[in-house]
């Protein structure tokens, strides 16, 4: 049987657009199917400054493929204790910096300039919640001692639960929650959010790590129980306005996932759209997909409504689909979500404003 939805057009809350030749090789699949994407900072050296941000913009804007005509893309730039409180408020007002980055050193790929605590930085909290610049989140505590698929409800509670104790006015959003903990402090905090992942909402540690290991699963916060999965599916289904689609794409070469250390990172811009509609569909929530892909973050941020849909249809056909994809320096990448791309087809469906009443 054939099915299909027509949802409003999607955005992208969490990507990673790297620079140079990875840059040029990525930025099509996120710049043709999102409208808005909110880019992360995790360049080395992290981007820090309007002056910065400016400048990856224009290297971004120019590896945009023309066809790609609607492309929006918004910053974060990463928290660390050489950000110019005049230089963020002034690019704040202006609109060139979207939100501040939280990054615990170590805790994943380019996060060495990340910060030891949160609570080191309360004073420029404090200076987000009066200028409302939200603040993201990368929610995973760094200590030896924590289990690993413990450590985003350890850094929840040990860190980010006071910080909102502290402050109640900031707006915070969770990255890439990935656990029914997650899912909880989210419920319980009216000013947080959560980017939710095609990968979080359709893989389990038991993909990553009972049939052989799954570098190209690896990322982080580490992709967690059947029971995290189930609360994440079932928050990212529920209508809920804090949960939106933020797809945390993340491309690394071949050599740097099949190595002796994996890098932490799952490139899903190409086919995450259709991970996640394959995702509501087998929890019978087809239904909630433009809320989750499209509206619950345009209503977060606050940003223009899309004037545009598309269709998605679930059907049997053979197609070619690509795999990998190769930089012009000749690194491949492994596309992530094959086996629901398979099953999904994706048209863009322009509409008239009428259809949206704006
Ligand atoms: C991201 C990357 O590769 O930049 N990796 C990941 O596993 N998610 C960084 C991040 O968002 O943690
Ligand atoms: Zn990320």
């Amino acid at each position: 049987m054939t099915i299909s939805i027509e949802i409003p057009q999607p955005d992208d809350w969490h990507v990673h657009l790297r620079d140079g030749d990875m840059l040029a090789a990525v930025v099509g699949y996120t710049a043709r199917r999102f409208r808005y994407a909110l880019v992360m900072p995790n360049l080395v050296p992290a981007i820090t400054s309007t002056a910065a941000v400016a400048t990856y913009r224009e290297r971004i804007m120019a590896a945009v493929p023309v066809d790609a005509a609607d492309f929006r893309p918004l910053f974060a730039i990463y928290c660390s204790r050489v950000i110019d409180l005049d230089d963020l408020r002034r690019g704040a007002a202006d609109g060139s910096i979207a939100a501040v980055k939280y990054y615990p050193a170590g805790a994943t790929t380019n996060s060495a300039a990340g910060g030891s605590s949160m609570f080191d930085f309360m004073s420029l909290f404090e200076v987000m919640a009066d200028s409302e610049i939200r603040l993201l989140v990368h929610a995973e505590s760094t200590d030896p001692a924590i289990d690993i698929f413990d450590r985003e409800a350890h850094f929840l509670s040990e860190q980010l639960a006071p910080v909102c104790a502290a402050l109640p006015e900031l707006s915070v959003t969770v990255e890439h929650v990935s656990t029914s903990d997650g899912v909880d402090f989210v419920a319980a905090h009216p000013r947080c959010a959560a980017t939710i992942t095609p990968h979080h909402l359709a893989r389990d540690r038991s993909h990553l790590l009972a049939n052989g290991m799954r570098p190209d699963l690896y990322c982080k916060p580490v992709i967690n129980s059947t029971t995290d999965r189930a609360a994440l599916l079932a928050a990212a289904t529920s209508g809920a306005k804090g949960y939106m689609l933020g797809t945390d794409s993340a491309p690394h070469p071949t050599t740097a996932k099949y190595g002796p250390v994996a890098k932490a990172g799952v490139f899903n811009a190409a086919y995450g759209l259709e991970v996640v509609a394959e995702a509501f569909y087998q929890a019978g929530r087809l239904d909630q997909l433009g809320q989750f892909a499209s509206t619950n973050g345009v209503a977060c941020w606050g940003v223009e409504p899309p004037s545009s849909t598309i269709t998605l249809t679930r059907e049997t056909i053979d197609r070619e689909l690509a795999t990998s994809l190769t930089t012009t320096k000749g690194d491949e990448v492994v596309l992530f979500g094959t086996e629901e791309a398979a099953l999904w087809t994706i048209q863009t469906t322009p509409v008239t404003a009428a259809t949206f009443g704006c």
